[in-house]
């Protein structure tokens, strides 16, 4: 599957999850809450994982255009993620609750809105079916390894060294 077909996959998951947890409504069974809100917390931080380690690098480096695209998603990947740790913690029958439920919805669909009508269709066009393949591919295995909780405060860009930085540092080592 291409990387964004899968992203998209992924925002029809948790767009589901909204839509149950607005139709339970505020005086909805509060496990029933919970459980929503739980999905929500695991879909959306492996989502977001995901996108900050493998799609939005490739993007930045495959699509310069989309930078400061890849940029205001990463803050707001910011402020959803703290929304989802808070959310992690506070009882369903919390009196804010229900709003913070409510605004986290409201920050995911306007993002969600902004990389598939802004981000995806400039990515799409420029990194061409073969590199979305392949990316997919690489999203798709990561999924199986990443965090199910939010965190944060960790780095929201890749850690690793480039390769050429590796190969150069074995290269002084295997000089000494
Ligand atoms: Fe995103
Ligand atoms: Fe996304």
């Amino acid at each position: 599957m291409d990387a964004i077909t899968l992203l998209k996959d992924d925002h029809k998951t948790v767009e589901k999850l909204f839509k149950q947890f607005e139709k339970l409504g505020h005086d909805g069974d509060p496990a029933k809450k919970r459980e929503l809100v739980d999905s929500m917390i695991h879909e959306l931080a492996v989502h977001a994982h995901i996108e900050e380690q493998l799609f939005y690098p490739a993007v930045r480096a495959e699509v310069p255009a989309e930078e400061d695209m890849v940029l205001e998603g990463l803050e707001e990947h910011h402020i959803v993620k703290w929304t989802l740790s808070e959310l992690d913690g506070l009882s369903p029958t919390a009196e804010r609750f229900d709003a913070k439920v409510t605004v986290l919805m409201e920050s995911v669909r306007h993002h969600v809105e902004e990389e598939e009508d802004e981000m995806f269709p400039g990515v799409r066009k420029a990194m061409g079916r073969k590199k979305l393949q392949e990316l997919g591919e690489k999203l798709q295995a990561a999924k199986v390894s990443a965090p199910t909780k939010p965190r944060p405060q960790a780095p929201d860009t890749p850690t690793r060294k480039p390769a050429r930085g590796r190969a150069k540092a074995s290269a002084k080592a295997s000089a000494k």
